[in-house]
């Protein structure tokens, strides 16, 4: 523990005295007095003095201690720079297919109105009802952090009079999003999704493009996914299910779970979504909603899965998929990693990787014009994790071929100006001038398997030359400075 400095001791300051000063006097500096000595004398009149100033209190900062203990908050979490080498590669994946498939980037904010998410999400949804981060801001707007993204860009695309572009108008968007659920494996408070929405179009072929995306995009990633589909109907056809629906439940609405018996009179087709075995074995003998479809949504999910086979998509036909956000109608899907399909229904829906749907009346009830639209959104934190789970092989990005060694003053001095000069001429160098030592700089380009290093010694720099070091053979040779560049070009082509 550093000591601390005696307050006592004085620092001295010899100064040429004030004309006015007498014998035994103080003087005044910085609104303190402080006693002085006179030194030097010249017809009785005092000529130079010492001043005697007490030194200031240093506190030792290192050692206060406050008694906080930071820790991350429930349901968040770091990503650490090991894991944004995956995130990295998924996201130029992600952003790479989109725009082959003719999507561009939307960026929205992550702060909302409440009322957005009560009018679009729904008041009944659990999203809505129990997870949103919400506060009151300065202007006493209740706002929320958003637990979606589906209707930022709804509101965006009304806001921006987007139904005047050619339709329809493809977006993708990633970004945090944020939900207080109760975290476990895969359940984050804060999570990032990455989605895609096409909004102005009915078709078939548009529900079918965006599930050949995911298949496109799992395939090309080596993750096994099973597609789950379904089809919800438009609100007449949904408005007789339920009815249905209902009926059959509360015959057995005794041996329902608490959830379910809440949801009966709120929202009945969240019973078939739940995980709890009493219930799922009364959904199993339940009406399916497929058999209630009227003609027109009838044709359009017949048309989605005639795309999808013509596709070779592969899909699994999911009557018990309703998806947990209000707006949905038509095509619902989820993309399930194939154990969890295995496992069926002990984990369903709750390991998604990502899902979506059609929502056809969701521009116009917030007040936009007629706008059917389509779309998904996948939890890039369970892609992730389904990769390492899966074990599949990410490549690791280009990774330095060179490394910059550099040992004594003047290298060190010149290092940063050399590394720049080759990172600006395309060449990907690594270095550690934190050390010192030629050995462990050494050791570093070893481990990380670069083709050659460059050493620059205090003999280099007086001679404007570097050492090239073949790591395999172990060959060195000495390169004028100037000629580098071409020199490391012509050896790593
Ligand atoms: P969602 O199913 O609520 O749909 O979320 C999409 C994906 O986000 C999920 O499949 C899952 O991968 C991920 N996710 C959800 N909650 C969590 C969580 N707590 N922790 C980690 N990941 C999570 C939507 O959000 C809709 N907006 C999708 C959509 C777009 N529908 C039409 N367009």
């Amino acid at each position: 523990m550093p000591k601390l400095k005696n307050s006592k001791k004085v620092s001295k300051k010899i100064k040429k005295a004030p004309v006015k000063l007498k014998k035994k006097q103080c003087v005044v500096k910085n609104n303190k007095i402080y006693p002085v000595k006179i030194l030097k004398k010249r017809n009785n009149i005092p000529k130079r003095i010492k001043i005697t100033i007490p030194k200031k209190k240093i506190e030792p900062v290192d050692i206060v201690r406050t008694g906080y203990n930071p820790k991350l908050l429930r349901g968040m979490k770091d990503i650490l720079p090991e894991d944004q080498i995956m995130r990295d590669y998924l996201m130029k994946r992600l952003i790479k297919l989109s725009k082959a498939y003719g999507f561009k980037e939307i960026i929205l904010p992550i702060l909302e109105e409440r009322t957005l998410f009560e009018k679009s999400t729904g008041m009944a949804t659990d999203v809505v009802e129990k997870q949103m981060y919400q506060f009151t801001d300065r202007g006493g707007k209740k706002i929320v952090l958003r637990p979606e993204f589906t209707p930022s860009v709804v509101r965006a695309y009304i806001e921006h009079g987007m139904f005047n572009l050619t339709q329809p108008v493809k977006l993708f968007y990633h970004g945090p999003v944020f939900r207080y659920e109760r975290p476990q494996a895969g359940r984050y408070r804060q999570f990032y999704q990455f989605g895609l929405e096409v909004l102005g179009s009915e078709s078939a072929l548009i529900d079918a493009e965006i599930i050949l995306f995911s298949q496109t995009l799992f395939q090309d990633l080596g993750l096994q996914v099973s597609i789950q589909i379904n089809s919800l109907g438009c609100i007449s056809c949904r408005t007789i299910y339920r009815e249905e629906l209902t009926k059959y439940l509360r015959f057995q609405s005794k041996s329902l779970c608490a959830d379910c018996q809440k949801r009966l009179s709120k929202n009945p087709l969240r019973v078939l979504d739940c995980k709890v075995s009493q219930c799922r074995e009364i959904t199993r003998q339940a009406p399916q909603l497929i058999n209630f479809l009227c003609s027109d949504c009838k044709k359009h999910f017949t048309r989605v899965l005639e795309c999808l086979d013509e596709a070779n998509v592969v899909y699994s036909l999911n009557p018990y998929l309703v998806r947990g956000l209000d707006y949905y109608t038509r095509t619902v899907f989820e993309l399930w990693p194939i154990a969890s399909e295995e496992k069926e229904n002990s984990s369903r829906g709750q390991t998604a990787l990502g899902g979506g749907g059609r929502y056809d009346t969701l521009v116009e009830s917030l007040s936009g014009r007629e706008t059917p639209a389509t779309g998904l959104s996948y939890g890039i934190d369970r892609i992730i994790n389904e990769i390492k789970i899966q074990k599949v092989r990410i490549p690791r990005g280009q990774t330095p071929q060179v490394f910059f060694a550099q040992v004594g003053e003047s290298a060190a001095r010149q290092a940063l100006r050399i590394f720049n000069d080759l990172q600006s001429q395309g060449i990907k160098v690594a270095e550690n001038l934190a050390k010192t030592s030629l050995k462990s700089q050494m050791k570093i380009a070893d481990e990380m398997g670069v083709k050659l290093t460059l050493i620059l010694g205090q003999q280099e720099t007086k001679d404007k030359t570097i050492i090239i070091r073949d790591m395999k053979t172990g060959n060195q040779e000495k390169v004028d400075i100037g000629k580098l560049v071409k020199e490391l070009k012509k050896r790593l082509k």
